[in-house]
């Protein structure tokens, strides 16, 4: 019986060797490791997988997913990793031991919450490194703990920033350094301990490779090397982790011989671009049964030698080139990290994870080449 398509297969084995690796790397160091589940929908499967290889700490952008996490009874501390809405203050203090910081508004608000849910809520405060997404600018951080401080109900647990999320600015020796001293400048003029110095991101894997001293910074954040294998500041493979954890197969629904040039006059398409063709003569043009609502498909490489050379909400369009596709055909497509989180965040695509069931299972463990 044919299995049901589309479908994203996830080599639990895989993934539990990447975060085992990884976690290692680091406490070697001294920093511990959250795991970023955002990318993978906070699936509960691959959850349980990162607390079973030691991870103690889950961090997800969307208070929904932390909520769902805790309902499923996973025994973590869940942080969540982007500063609350003012609108969801009650369920950040309700479901989550951390939320990462930025604005003194929304932290009174998290502080009458936590005075009214009789709780005390833990925050990392965010700092602005040069990235230009979330963070409090360097020269407002003392004053802006200064009124923290006074807050019931809450309390610092550290400082954190981030890296080439959006300006792709990369954490190098320097600013690691300057980050550490901010960080020990802060917790001596107002007397306090930072369990969490979170250094960053997948960004930082070069960083901590490299340097002789990691300073004050105990803490990273890791999602898209734990789940592909990759820093993220050149997209390259780290060494003895499996790129591979995350697989893609797709249908063939139609494979004809076709001019490879649209005729008859031509306007926009669905999406309201104009698109181009190169003239290739009659081609092979398979399609496949998966399309822009269910990835995103400028992140998908076809594991055979077709090409994609496009797509409609419903459809990928391929060049089959020399492969001999027909209806009911599989194909297999590697995932980059956004394509990841867009078929693991979709309904209509089936997960299916491989290694259900091996807990710790080193006698048989393969480590990628
Ligand atoms: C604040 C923050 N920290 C850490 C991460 C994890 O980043 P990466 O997947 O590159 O490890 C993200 C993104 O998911 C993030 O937004």
């Amino acid at each position: 019986m044919k299995e049901i398509t589309p479908r994203v297969e996830i080599d639990l084995r895989k993934i539990r060797h990447n975060a085992e690796m990884l976690k290692k790397l680091h406490e070697e160091k001294g920093i511990q490791v959250t795991g970023v589940v955002k990318g993978v929908g906070a699936s509960l499967e691959i959850a349980k997988v990162l607390i079973d290889s030691g991870i103690t700490s889950l961090a997800d952008t969307n208070i929904s997913r932390i909520k769902k996490m805790r309902m499923a009874g996973l025994k973590a501390t869940f942080i969540l990793l982007r500063t609350p809405a003012l609108s969801e203050v009650g369920q950040v203090v309700q479901f989550a031991d951390i939320s990462m910081n930025t604005e003194l508004e929304v932290i009174r608000a998290l502080s009458a919450e936590a005075v009214k849910q009789c709780k005390v809520h833990s925050l990392i405060l965010m700092v602005e490194m040069g990235d230009l997404r979330e963070g409090i600018m360097i020269q407002d951080l003392p004053a802006f703990i200064e009124e923290v401080l006074k807050l019931p109900g809450i309390q610092i647990a550290g400082i954190g920033t981030n890296f080439a999320c959006f300006g792709g600015v990369i954490p190098t020796e320097q600013k690691m350094r300057e980050f550490s001293t901010l960080a020990r400048n802060m917790q001596k003029r107002f007397s306090l301990i930072f369990p969490y110095v979170s250094g960053g991101n997948s960004a930082n894997y070069q960083w901590l490779k490299n340097t002789k001293d990691v300073g004050a910074i105990n803490h990273v954040r890791l999602g898209e090397s734990i789940f592909l294998g990759r820093e993220t500041v050149h997209g390259a493979p780290i060494p003895g982790l499996y790129q591979d954890a995350f697989c893609l197969v797709a249908e063939v629904i139609e494979s004809k011989l076709k001019p490879s040039v649209p005729f008859g006059d031509r306007g926009r398409n669905a999406f309201g671009e104009t698109v181009s063709f190169k003239e290739r003569g009659v081609i092979r043009r398979a399609i496949v049964a998966m399309g822009r609502q269910d990835v995103l498909v400028s992140g998908l490489r076809p594991l055979l030698p077709v090409e994609i050379l496009g797509s409609s909400s419903d459809h990928i369009i391929l060049d089959a080139k020399n492969v001999d596709l027909k209806p009911g055909d599989e194909i297999n497509f590697s995932l980059d990290y956004g394509a990841m989180m867009s078929v693991m965040t979709s309904p209509y695509v089936y997960r299916k994870y491989l290694h259900t069931d091996e807990k710790d299972d080193s006698s048989t463990k393969k480590t990628p080449a």
